[in-house]
């Protein structure tokens, strides 16, 4: 369904800031009625991917493939009617403030040319399948974020799309109504068929909803497979990280020089001491252990220096 080769994004430079590149190189494949979790901090370049796919930016290189068409190559108007085929919902919405529920959802069918009646018929049949029929003519600023998502997903859904893509459309609810939008978003998928695209930061979505999944850092894919298979034994520090909430410091540390230890509370502040003194740094990597009042720290640098300083801390 979608296929992206290689793809590179850079955004030149703008006034002072240098010029940044988004996507490194990146190649993935997701399946008709997927859906497909992608994961990363901040700055990964998980936003830009999505906006490759529905051909609102454009690759430096490589390619993005939607439903067997290349987004990138499509003159003006094939490249609408194939955005008509991807919908999109947001953190923050992007309702539009003075319409109403019914005239927000209507939007799209409006510019799609779609005559009165039959927008009238499909608004309210969406309307009614994302639970809002009783506030069609409530205006957005009247609704709670889930309702104010519902509005965002029957919007997206307007004109009937093969895909929809979600950019952390969860992120700015609480954990009740995410739980609820993954099901009404689940149901959708399964009447439907639709392959879903979700951006996320939270492991328990993908966990809740996902069948595939990617893990981004810096503008590349360090992870790629099924949820399963992924939670089941995660392979780059960055997937463990996200899953059990620990990893990367502690084996990037151990990877370039360092060592993990448990160190007891009181002699914490010698430690960092002595890693200050000696250019080490000092992390805490774990949890700390009330029964033996200990805290797992790494130090990394020169090897030397740390086994110096593990023996030294040792013999006070
Ligand atoms: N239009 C743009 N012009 C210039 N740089 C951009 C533009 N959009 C994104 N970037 C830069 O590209 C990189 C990737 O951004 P992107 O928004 O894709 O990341 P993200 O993974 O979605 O992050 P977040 O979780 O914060 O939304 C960042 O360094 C960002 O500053
Ligand atoms: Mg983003």
């Amino acid at each position: 369904m979608i296929e992206i080769n290689n793809v590179i994004k850079e955004y030149p430079a703008r006034g002072k800031g240098a010029a940044v590149t988004a996507l490194q190189g990146v190649s993935l494949k997701i399946e008709r009625g997927d859906i497909f979790g992608i994961v990363g901090y901040s700055g990964a370049g998980k936003s830009t991917l999505l906006r490759l796919i529905n051909g609102l930016e454009t690759p430096t290189s490589g390619e993005v493939i939607v439903d067997g068409k290349n987004i990138s190559a499509l003159k003006t108007k094939e490249l609408r009617q194939a955005r008509q085929k991807i919908g999109m919902i947001f953190q923050h919405f992007h309702l539009l403030w003075s319409r109403t529920v019914r005239d927000n959802v209507a939007f799209p069918l409006e510019i799609a040319g779609v005559p009165k009646q039959k927008i009238d018929e499909k608004v309210n049949h969406l309307l009614e399948r994302v639970g809002l029929a009783d506030r069609a003519n409530a205006y957005p600023s009247q609704l709670s974020g889930g309702q104010k998502q519902r509005v965002g997903i029957a919007r997206a859904l307007a004109n009937d799309p093969d895909v929809l893509l979600c950019d952390e459309a969860t992120s700015a609810l609480d954990p009740e109504t995410t739980a609820s939008i993954l099901q009404l978003l689940k149901e959708i998928h399964k009447d439907t068929g639709i392959t879903l695209v979700l951006i996320t930061h939270e492991m328990s979505v993908v966990r809740a909803i996902c069948n595939k999944m990617a893990v981004m850092e810096s503008g590349r894919v360090v992870e790629t497979g099924a949820v399963e298979q992924i939670f089941q034994s995660p392979s780059h520090p960055l997937t463990r990280q996200f899953i059990y909430g620990v990893g990367t410091s502690e084996e990037q540390a151990v990877k370039e020089g360092g060592r993990t230890l448990f160190v007891s509370l009181d002699k914490l502040p010698q430690l960092a001491q002595i890693a200050k003194d000696r250019g080490l740094t000092c992390q805490v990597t774990g949890e700390v252990s009330e029964a033996e009042e200990s805290i797992q720290v790494t130090l990394s640098g020169e090897n030397k220096e740390v086994e110096e300083a593990v023996n030294l801390l040792n013999r006070r």
